[in-house]
């Protein structure tokens, strides 16, 4: 969702914003802006739409040392470019970019800013004439700022810049994330690392309601009191060139096409020099002391969270929950008496997540995030955290972090059996090795994907995916991934429940994609797929090697049957991909979508 960038330095200040912000498109947007103050004033420049076009429209002339860029993904008012941010006060002294809701930014313009005209629809504007109001009363940025940020309820990352003080950009956060990079003669301020490590690879963390002052050669970070807060700084560990797309026509591919390494990386890095598993000890004691577990997760890690109650219950002998986190704020379950609550986020900073989060705290529970941004939001307030080791994931449909999430979880239930003296004939690394070569394979059958993809989905309106057991919560995962890409209405449904109603909606041509890699369930399963070719679905059977039949579309390699999510998920993914590209969809950056949910 919404990115931002603030720069404040020497060197060309509008090339470090667009270059920040073309980083930060993943996220999701559907306009964007950049403010830029030098000697004659801001200088403003917004779009709706890329930043391609922003890039086009900025003044290439123009020459400053400090500025702000936005991305914005529309929540209070159409994508137009009077919504786009940078917002302006309307004396045009402040001038600020804003991501999160401010919750009551309709209480504050009745109290505050009644005689205000405002020129937007969002909740942002809001923000920024209330620091000029409280500036009128102040006469002090800092005070007004402060003023402001304690009267604002709700999600929030900000950057402000002052047109008379050209040497501080204002930071602040609440809920939304934020960080300050940190430069030789020049600071930074963004939404995630990725928008700034051509510049640096020093951060400093921002914690809620902190006021953060950013100056070209110092960074003083205060709680909202005014007391200065000392903090260190600590080194982002992702490689630049992992950001990159490389030879490939979109992330999704690479990504897809990265998930054997980072199988790889998975094996060696959970594992130690006896070729053991290697966790945390406090890890291996809060799931040893855990009477039932809660898995909280949103979307695809909802989806790996599935997989990972099996793999857990099966290996460890633990009951598992597994929750979608916009549920269960609002409806709590009952709780038992020891549980210990795992969030799964590829992204570390899903608001959805993060409430349940800073519930489950308050009540006084213990919590484990699984992943792939360590220094993330979910990571830093748990009290431990799973690193998913599967390198930076761009494209907004998430694909390597759910096999990682899948691999982990299995690290992690076999861990935990293992401590608690449950003998298994399950080696986990010797089985992710074996699921690694497996994914070789499937990533080299690209042209039989595609092939399957034209037959099934060129003009399809929508798409049916079933299973049964394991392969059922593949089906949910691989309906998500052909709507969010490609535009088709796709729903994933237990094979067993068809007849309880969807059946109604098989036509003439309906394609309907099965999954068989379960051995109990393959004769079921079966049988589910001739109801719907009875009665005219078109459909296809993925099955697994040992388990296949003649007329099977397609055969994934053998691999253990608790992992066959992992091989089977891939001709999932690569038919996503195809049916999307072949409808000309917009791939990596689907509409509406974001690839960081950080508003609840
Ligand atoms: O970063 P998270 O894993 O917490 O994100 C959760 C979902 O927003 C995410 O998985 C979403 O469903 C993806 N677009 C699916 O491809």
């Amino acid at each position: 969702m919404c990115g931002i960038v603030g720069y404040i330095g020497q060197n060309d200040t509008k090339e470090v914003l667009l270059n920040g912000l073309e980083k930060l498109e993943y996220r999701g947007y559907d306009s964007a802006g950049i403010a830029t103050l030098n000697e004659e004033g801001i200088s403003l420049t917004k779009v709706k739409g890329r930043i391609a076009a922003l890039r086009e429209r900025v003044d290439s002339s123009i020459q400053a040392t400090m500025g702000i860029g936005h991305t914005r993904w529309a929540t209070h008012g159409v994508p137009s470019i009077t919504n786009a941010h940078p917002h302006q006060s309307a004396s045009g002294r402040f001038t600020l970019v804003h991501n999160g809701v401010i919750e009551n930014y309709k209480d504050l313009k009745k109290e505050y800013l009644q005689d205000v005209s405002f020129v937007s629809d969002t909740d942002t504007e809001v923000v920024v004439q209330l620091i000029d109001k409280l500036y009128q009363k102040h006469q002090d940025t800092v005070e007004a700022f402060r003023e402001t940020m304690r009267l604002l309820k709700g999600s929030y990352a900000i950057g402000l810049i002052d047109v008379e003080d050209h040497e501080t950009l204002y930071v602040s956060k609440n809920k939304s994330p934020l960080l300050v990079g940190l430069g030789d003669g020049f600071n930074l301020v963004a939404s995630d690392a990725m928008a700034t490590l051509k510049e640096t690879d020093q951060y400093l963390e921002i914690f809620d309601k902190e006021i953060v002052l950013v100056n070209r050669n110092f960074v003083e970070v205060q709680t909202l009191e005014g007391s200065v807060v000392e903090r260190k700084a600590y080194t982002a560990e992702i490689d630049a060139s992992d950001t990159e797309k490389g030879t490939y026509a979109h992330y999704m591919l690479k990504e897809i096409d990265e998930q054997p390494i980072v199988m790889r990386n998975i094996i060696k890095n959970y594992q130690n020099e006896n070729n053991e598993l290697k966790l945390d000890a406090d890890i291996r004691s809060a799931m040893k002391a855990a009477d039932r577990i809660y898995i909280i997760a949103a979307g695809t890690s909802y989806h790996a969270g599935l997989v990972g109650k099996e793999l857990i219950e099966k290996l460890a002998n633990i009951p598992v929950e597994v929750h979608v986190a916009s549920e269960f704020s609002y409806n709590t379950p009952l709780l038992s008496e020891k549980p210990l609550f795992v969030f799964i986020s590829q992204s570390g900073e899903t608001a959805d997540s993060r409430a349940v989060l800073v519930k489950i705290k308050e009540m006084g529970h213990p919590a484990l995030t699984i992943t792939n941004v360590p220094g993330s939001t979910l990571s830093r307030e748990a009290d431990h955290t799973l690193h998913l080791y599967a390198g930076p994931e761009i494209a907004v449909a998430s694909t390597k972090a759910y096999t990682a999430q899948i691999a982990v979880l299995a690290i992690l239930a076999v861990d935990t059996a293992n401590v608690k003296g449950i003998q298994l004939d399950f080696d986990p690394l010797q089985e992710l090795a074996i699921v690694a070569t497996a994914m070789e394979t499937l990533t080299g059958q690209k042209e039989e994907i595609e092939q399957l993809a034209r037959d099934y989905f060129e003009t399809t309106r929508n798409a049916f995916f079933i299973g049964r057991s394991g392969d059922y919560n593949v089906s949910l995962e691989a309906a998500l991934k052909l709507k969010e890409i490609s535009y088709i209405q796709a729903e994933g449904f237990a094979g067993g429940e068809l007849k309880h109603g969807t059946i109604a909606l098989i036509e003439e041509g309906t394609p309907v994609i099965a999954l068989a890699t379960q051995e109990n369930v393959n004769y079921s399963i079966r049988s589910n797929v001739q109801e719907v070719v009875a009665r005219g679905a078109n459909a296809m059977i993925i099955s697994m090697k040992g388990l296949e039949e003649d007329d099977d579309s397609f055969v994934v390699p053998h691999v253990n049957e608790l992992l066959t999510p992992l091989v089977s998920v891939i001709p999932m993914q690569l038919l996503a991909y195809y049916a999307a590209l072949h409808r000309g969809c917009d791939v990596d950056k689907p509409r509406n979508l974001a690839k960081s949910v950080t508003v609840e």
